[in-house]
């Protein structure tokens, strides 16, 4: 008895036994292989473009005659004349089967394609969005058989692409009688496929085939900058991304000023919802206007926040959040609508805010979470992402705990003397010569060092200006390599040192990294008290990090992923050797760059992981640091530099740190006793 001929699909590998005449199309929906349709295999949308193999293919045990497709069709010409097909590309709706074949499917006609990362050992994204377009031939209405306009559209959605139980807003209704009649009764409806919450809906109905995109925006918004990704829905590729200043920081510059401007003020609160709707209406039409799109077509958007900004954007007084016990309204997943939050995109278009960790671990923290993925871990990972407040996860696939420890704004250039936010002209890198104590740097927009020829032209524009935040920190490290700081955090004298550099400064010292004041310029000095800003945000970033190792039974990690911009810019060596982290290999310490914006974007782009980080959130354990006796302990040995207790036998191994002491007794303010009490 003949068989039917076999078709096999790479590169999934799928395979299976049709009868001639089979269309690739169906063949594929009967196997569950990933292969695109708009338009039904109607022979108009192009999705679901195949290319097959012929010849020998012992790989696949088949050998492909040459005949084994039917031959290229009237409409595929068409296809092609019209707007080109890839020389060996066939239309899978118009190529049936007639002898044993090997198609293969290329990523961009999978539904289900992946949006690669950089990163290596980032995960991929597979396109999975909840807003998906569909064309539909919708049944004329029939005097006979009198039924709605809506609800021959429903039915024929229903019918071809099996989509059940769909609504409609009100909008939809308002155009669709014209809006079917133009298109002679066919039309592309965008859907949202529907969640726990909501059926599908339709969101948008053009006339006959909608050739263009929709769109989505992933929002992380930051306490200081909202930055927003515009995403095609359809490619997952990002087509614009843009950041503004948040307009609260009018109401105070960290977020407990915020809390207490609403406190203080009747109707605070109200008006920080107010700006912060604003800005982002304003930054979307930067980003649609920087596409060249029409802000109706966005139809998604999924925000990740911490827990003020997620009170504030919906218009809840953060004020509990401001005492203990830090209670959140919800800590739930939120699914709305734009028009919930005025939000000025498309009228249907709908909004998720990702879960609360606690009411110190928000949704930014969740979205860290989704993106780095450490309950997929096989190794134990410490994420932590830096910020006034660093949120920090460590776990493996047994396990995920998560806190968040104040370390202020100190990382971000603020508190120290001579420190600005990263901008052109602030000192971003450091060496100090360990012999002659000598420093040399790099500012922000030059590619040159100070010491190397050009660097006086090169940074004449810009001047230099201040030291940012990964400068001190390198400053600090450098100053500690050196021997011109103990680990105390005290600055040695100019003879203790042995460089003129150390000048006194009241009861203290400070070192000169540049002066400028011939010039005009500035006097740029690392002081003791900038040193003290950076102890006291160290200690506390790496007690959080400690506390959780401590609840884990672990007393080391296996990596360490620093997220955020900050995490981008600092260097490494220089964070390990101020104890800022745990002890690891430099190899084991990476950065994620923006891992919550990465997390918004997966989520926006991939429904699944919206169910998928809602059950991790609920898994993760939150540890509050506030309330552990542990902590403070951590704190005052983590307050010295890199720590006063704990080894740090990998930093050791790679680097001599002096051992030097600077607290004679002469000092009134001395480190240690001052560390006492800070602590
Ligand atoms: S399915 Fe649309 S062209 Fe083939």
């Amino acid at each position: 008895m003949r068989t039917d001929p076999l078709v096999v699909f790479t590169p999934s590998g799928k395979r299976g036994n049709f009868p001639v005449g089979t269309p690739i199309l169906t063949a594929a929906r009967q196997l569950g292989v990933d292969l695109d349709s708009v338009c039904g295999g109607r022979g108009i949308c192009s999705k679901c473009q195949i290319t097959p193999s012929y010849g020998e293919l012992p790989k696949h045990g088949v050998t492909v005659a040459d005949g084994a497709l039917s031959d290229w069709n009237k409409v595929e010409q068409r296809y092609k004349d019209k707007r080109g097909l890839t020389e060996g590309r066939r239309l899978g709706c118009q190529a049936t089967v007639q002898g044993n074949i090997v198609i293969d499917v290329p990523p961009e006609s999978q539904v289900h394609k992946q949006v690669v990362r950089k990163r290596a050992e980032a995960r991929d994204i597979v396109m999975n969005p909840s807003t998906k377009l569909f064309y539909v031939e919708v049944e004329q209405p029939d005097m006979h058989e009198p039924s709605g306009d809506l609800e021959r559209l429903v039915r024929a959605l229903e019918v071809e692409w099996g989509l059940k139980n769909i609504h409609a807003d009100l909008h939809i209704l308002q155009s669709l009688q014209q809006t079917l009649r133009k298109g002679s009764w066919t039309v592309t409806a965008a859907v949202h496929l529907g969640d726990s919450e909501n059926p599908p809906r339709i969101m948008h109905v053009w006339p006959g085939y909608y050739e263009g995109a929709v769109y989505g925006l992933a929002v992380d918004l930051g306490s200081t900058t909202i930055a927003a990704h515009l995403c095609d829905l359809l490619t997952g590729e990002v087509v614009a991304s843009s950041g503004v200043m948040n307009p609260q920081i009018r109401f105070g510059e960290d977020l407990m000023s915020r809390v207490s401007y609403g406190m203080m003020n009747a109707g605070g609160a109200n008006e920080m919802t107010h700006a912060v709707r604003e800005g982002m209406n304003a930054l979307f039409t930067q980003v649609a206007t920087e596409a060249q799109i029409d802000k109706g077509l966005i139809v998604d958007a999924v925000f990740v926040c911490n827990p003020v900004m997620h009170h504030l954007l919906l218009g809840i007084d953060p004020f509990e959040l401001g005492q203990a016990p830090f209670a959140l309204a919800t800590s739930n997943s939120m699914r709305l609508r734009a028009d919930d939050l005025d939000l000025n995109i498309h009228p249907s278009a709908r909004v998720y805010l990702l879960p609360c960790i606690a009411g110190h671990v928000g949704a930014d923290a969740a979205a860290v979470a989704l993106s780095e993925a450490p309950d997929k871990s096989e190794d134990l990972v410490l994420v932590v992402d830096v910020g006034t407040n660093a949120e920090i996860l460590l776990g493996n696939h047994e396990k995920v705990l998560a806190c968040s420890s104040p370390t202020g704004p100190a990382f971000e250039g603020a508190q120290i003397s001579a420190g600005q936010r990263a901008a052109p002209g602030a000192i971003e890198r450091v060496e100090i010569n360990p012999v002659t104590k000598e420093p040399r740097f790099r500012v922000i927009g030059v590619d040159l060092w100070s010491d190397e020829g050009g660097f006086a032209e090169a940074t004449a524009d810009t001047g230099i200006t201040g030291i940012c935040g990964s400068g001190i920190i390198e400053a600090i490290a450098e100053m500690r390599l050196a021997g011109l700081l103990d680990p105390s955090g005290l600055i040695g004298s100019a003879v203790q040192t042995g460089t003129v550099r150390c000048i006194a400064d009241g009861r203290t010292h400070s070192y000169l990294l540049h002066d400028g004041s011939a010039t005009g310029g500035a006097l740029i000095t690392v002081t003791n008290p900038d040193i003290r800003a950076i102890q006291m945000a160290k200690a506390a970033l790496y007690s959080g990090a400690r506390l959780l190792m401590d609840k884990f039974g672990v007393d080391s990690v296996d990596r360490v992923v620093l997220a955020g911009a900050f995490g981008a810019h600092i260097s490494h060596k220089h964070a390990m050797v101020l104890g800022m982290i745990p002890d690891a290999p430099f190899d084991k310490v990476t950065s994620a760059g923006n891992a919550a914006g990465t997390g918004a974007r997966i989520a926006l782009l991939n429904r699944a992981a919206r169910a998928e980080i809602e059950e991790t959130v609920r898994r993760i354990h939150k540890v509050e640091t506030a309330i552990e006796p542990r902590f403070q302990e951590h704190f005052v040995n983590a307050s010295a530099i890199p720590n006063a207790m704990e080894p740090f036998p990998i930093l050791n191994s790679l680097l001599t740190l002096p051992m030097v002491s600077f607290n004679t007794g002469g000092d009134p303010e001395g480190g240690g006793r001052r560390r006492r009490r800070r602590a």
